[in-house]
Order: C-alpha cells, then sequence, then structure tokens
C-alpha cells in the first residue's frame, strides 16, 4: 500500500473511493457533511431511513452518490462524538481499511485524520493511521505451499491510500508523521515476521544472519560472538541454557552509531529464545508451538533498530540479543545445577524453564562496557505477566523511577502501553538459595515481579528498565500472529530522546 499526505475536499476528488465518518445521533464529520451538501442531502436521508446509526465499528459503502465524482463513499461509524478515543480512532482506521479490502477501490481517499481526537496532533493520527493500515494488511505467507501463494495474491484492495488532512499548515508536519510511520511499520513488519517464523528456520543462527541483513541494508554495526568466546568471557549462565541444544548459541551485538561523540548508547538487550520447550522442566504440551515466539524480545531488539537506522536517529544505540534454544538433552542443565554468571554470581537452576532471565543476566552484565546511558530489556518472561497484565499492557520494572515514566509515556504515545510494576526490595528474598547466591525461581506469587528481580541484580550499574512482553508480543487463537510490539513503544521512547 503507497501513502500519501494530500489536502483535498472530499466533495470534489475523483477517487475510487474516499472515507468519511458519521458520528452516532445522526452527526456528520465535516467532510461527510460537505459531501451531503454536494449530494442535496444524501447522506442525511440514508442516516434517516436508519441503515448507518453511526456505532463504531459499522460501515456502509455507497455507490455513485449523487454529485460527487468519486466513484464510491464509505461511511463509517464514529460513535458518539464526545467519547471518541484513541482506541476508537485506531478501530475506525481498521474498519475503513478492512472494508475495502475485497472490493476493487484501489485509489483511496481517507478523510478520517479530521476527526477530533482527544486534542491529538496530525502526527499522531498519521503514525497511528500508517500503522493499522499496514497491519490490518500484513500477511504471513512464506510458509505457504507456492500454489496456494499464487492463488491468493489478492487483485483487490487498497493500493493507493491518500491521507487526507485539514489544512494546509498540517501538510508538513503528516509529512514527516508519514515517514515516521513507514519507517516504524518496516520494523514492526521485521519483528512480525520473526516472530511468526516456525522455529525450524528462526533459530540463533538464523536470527544472526538477519542482524548481519542490517548491517548489509543499513551499514549498522554488527558483530557475532560464538560459544567458545562466549566461554572466554565467562557467560555460564548463557551457555548453560544454549547446551541443552543441537543448535549453536550466538550472541548478537548491533550499534547505530549517529549519536553526538562521546554520547552515552541506550542499550536494547532482547531475550532470543528461539524454542522453549522447558528444558528438563518439560512444559505441557498444550499450545507449546507459541513458544517459537519466545524470541520476541529478541525480534522487537532487531526491529527497533531497523527503525533507527531508516529514520536515521542522530543517536547511540546498541542492541544486544543472546540466543539459543531451550530443550531438554542428555547434555541439558538440570534442575538442582548450578551456575556461573559472567558477573560472577552463582545461580542455583531449580527450574530450567526459567532460562530467559539465564541468559539475559549474562547480557545484562556485558552491557557494562557500553557505559550505557540505560539499558532496557524485551522479553517474553513469564507466564505471570499474561495472568496480572492480560494482552493490552507489557509488565514494566525499574531500577529509575525518571525512566520508568519516560517509557510509559512513550507506550501511551505510541498506543503500545506498559503498567508499571513494583520492585521492592522485599520480594528479592525469593530468590534465596541455600546452595548459590541466588535461585532461579522464587516461588508461585509475583513470578514476574521476581523474575524482574533476578535480573535486577545483574542491572547495578546503569539506569535500568525491564518489559515483560509476554501477553502482548503475539495473539492467540484464531488470530494467532506476532504483533510487533513493543517496536512502536521503544521507538516512540527513542525519537523522544533524539530530541532532547
Ligand atoms: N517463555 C516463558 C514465559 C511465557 C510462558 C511467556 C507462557 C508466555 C506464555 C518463560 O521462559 C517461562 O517458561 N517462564 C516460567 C517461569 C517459571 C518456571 C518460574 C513461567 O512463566 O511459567
Ligand atoms: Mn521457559
Ligand atoms: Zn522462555
Amino acid at each position: 500500500m503507497e501513502f500519501s499526505i494530500k489536502n483535498g475536499k472530499a466533495e470534489k476528488l475523483h477517487n475510487d473511493c474516499v472515507i468519511v465518518g458519521v458520528y452516532e445521533g445522526e452527526k456528520l464529520s465535516d467532510s461527510a457533511s460537505a459531501i451531503d451538501q454536494a449530494s442535496s442531502g444524501y447522506l442525511s436521508e440514508i442516516i434517516k431511513r436508519g441503515d448507518m446509526d453511526g456505532k463504531v465499528g459499522t460501515s456502509l459503502l455507497l455507490h455513485k452518490v449523487p454529485g460527487i465524482k468519486s466513484e464510491r463513499v464509505l461511511l463509517v461509524g464514529l460513535g458518539k462524538e464526545r467519547e471518541f478515543k484513541e482506541s476508537d480512532y485506531r478501530q475506525v482506521v481498521g474498519v475503513a481499511v478492512k472494508s475495502l479490502a475485497k472490493i476493487g477501490a484501489s485509489d483511496v481517499a481517507c478523510f478520517l485524520p479530521e476527526l477530533q481526537v482527544k486534542k491529538k496532533p496530525v502526527d499522531w493520527k498519521v503514525i497511528q493511521l500508517v500503522q493499522v493500515a499496514n497491519d490490518m494488511v500484513y500477511r504471513f505467507d512464506q510458509m505457504k505451499g507456492k500454489k496456494v501463494k499464487e492463488g491468493k495474491a489478492p487483485k483487490q484492495g487498497i493500493k493507493s491510500l491518500e491521507i487526507q488532512v485539514s489544512s494546509k499548515d498540517d501538510i508538513k508536519p503528516a509529512e514527516a508523521a508519514l515517514k515516521y510511520g513507514m519507517a516504524l511499520s518496516s520494523g514492526v513488519k521485521l519483528a512480525k515476521d520473526l516472530g511468526n517464523l516456525p522455529p525450524n528456520i528462526c533459530t540463533p543462527t538464523y536470527l544472526a544472519e538477519q542482524a548481519l541483513e542490517l548491517k548489509q541494508t543499513y551499514g549498522l554495526q554488527v558483530e557475532v560472538l560464538e560459544r567458545e568466546e562466549l566461554q572466554k568471557l565467562g557467560m555460564g549462565s548463557f551457555l548453560g541454557v544454549a547446551q541443552g541444544s543441537v543448535q549453536p548459541p550466538k550472541f548478537i551485538i548491533i550499534q547505530h552509531n549517529k549519536g553526538k561523540k562521546g554520547q552515552k548508547p541506550v542499550v536494547l538487550v532482547g531475550k532470543g529464545i528461539t524454542f522453549d520447550t522447558g528444558g528438563i522442566s518439560l512444559k505441557p504440551g498444550a499450545e507449546m508451538d507459541e513458544m517459537k515466539y519466545d524470541m520476541c524480545g529478541a525480534a522487537s531488539v532487531l526491529g527497533a533498530l531497523k527503525v533507527v537506522a531508516e529514520m536515521d536517529l542522530p543517536l547511540n544505540v546498541v542492541g544486544i540479543v543472546p540466543t539459543c534454544e531451550n530443550m531438554p538433552d542428555g547434555n541439558a542443565i538440570r534442575p538442582g545445577d548450578v551456575l556461573t554468571s559472567m558477573s560472577g554470581q552463582t545461580i542455583e537452576v531449580l527450574n530450567t524453564d526459567a532460562e530467559g532471565r539465564l541468559i539475559l543476566c549474562d547480557a545484562l552484565t556485558y552491557a557494562e562496557r557500553f557505559n550505557p546511558l540505560a539499558v532496557i530489556d524485551i522479553a517474553t518472561l513469564t507466564g505471570a505477566c499474561v495472568i496480572a497484565l492480560g494482552n493490552h499492557a507489557s509488565g514494566l520494572f525499574s531500577n529509575k523511577d525518571a525512566l520508568a515514566k519516560s517509557l510509559l509515556q512513550a507506550g501511551e504515545d505510541a498506543f503500545d502501553r506498559a503498567w508499571h510494576m513494583p520492585l521492592w526490595e522485599d520480594y528479592q528474598s525469593q530468590l534465596d538459595s541455600n546452595f548459590a547466591d541466588m535461585a532461579n525461581i522464587g516461588g508461585r506469587a509475583a513470578g514476574s515481579i521476581t523474575a524482574a528481580c533476578f535480573l535486577s541484580r545483574f542491572a547495578k550499574k546503569y539506569e535500568w528498565a525491564h518489559l515483560d512482553i509476554a501477553g502482548t508480543a503475539w495473539k492467540s487463537g484464531k488470530e494467532k500472529g506476532s504483533t510487533g510490539r513493543p517496536v512502536p513503544l521503544l521507538t516512540a521512547f527513542l525519537v523522544q530522546l533524539a530530541k532532547k
């Protein structure tokens, strides 16, 4: 789908379709009203007849509206005008794009950015529109057979989407927002594709190759450390998890160095378990396929770096991805094993399924060498986080309130929200071990908090935040698929930082 920014009049265009909104209570949006006038009240008549009640989620496609040169007008319901909020805007954009997916309208003008959305500026409306539209048309069919793919090649659907803004002054910010939206969409797509790929293809080696691809395309600095080098670094915890798999572990380091000289970098660390069986503490079989998504933290780091590179943000950003498989095997770690992490702290493995923290802790220690401004790790870390927050918010933990605040704000702005969870000292004792410096699990209570507590012990030397994306990185059930979250949050955070 191609996008462009335009400032036209809905009633004067010659498009295949014009999208305008209708509120509940027979209230037309500005452009709908202009079309209504040009067509001598055609829309009002339809609404009076009761064919469009303006409820959110509804739409009505009209053909050959009198007095209008565009072939079709799509009315989308907006709900009550005074209650129209961010989530409604996203929903109606989605409904509009979806309603046009299976018809022959390819050249479409969308007037939804004229709507008032809780005082959001035009850039926000454009970024969200581009994202929702790209989300709507996203398909993962790489793994479908050749015949099926060819048969499904879409001949219909929107090819060119004109994003119509309501004043000339809006054109410039909207054009900048369109660039942002496109860069963001490309990072989200990368994160989704990597997440959705099957675990027999998306291995640690594959992720390393994808990082090298980013080097090829954008000139990012990329380094991949192999097992021998990791042994030399003393990453006993990461290597412990990796030792049960025939797939060799990889430790990926990606750098975007476009900040001022001497500027401290933001370090993003992503959990890259390409498949989590649980190891010897084997997971139950139901839905285990979804553990291919256990590398979504890694995917979001690669996605965010792609966005940063595409936008050429004047920042120093480092991505670190420890990646391996968690498999049961004759050589796998056992419950009771004690591992020595790169930090020197020892860990009693009481459950081999709590492997994410075991690979992240060594990456957090490795991050020290960058003298970071802040370190943010992103991980599908705990099922407990899904119990606590469901699929709407990522769990946010931090040792610095100001950093937490910026990330929460970024999540709000991007509509990719997180919720601040406690990291109080009180929880730390749940990790006490009789045999090592700490255990890798803290019991059933507060599972996502004790996981964060574990990580915090390796993040003492810098400002750090942890995003538990177990509930937000992918959808289950009929709509099973990766969401690309939290690439939008991370992008908003980094863009904000670049402005400072
Ligand atoms: N990758 C899982 C977390 C997970 C589970 C995310 C289900 C999304 C859905 C992680 O490695 C894990 O297995 N965590 C355990 C920790 C427990 C053993 C303390 C969990 O959450 O059950
Ligand atoms: Mn696990
Ligand atoms: Zn896991």
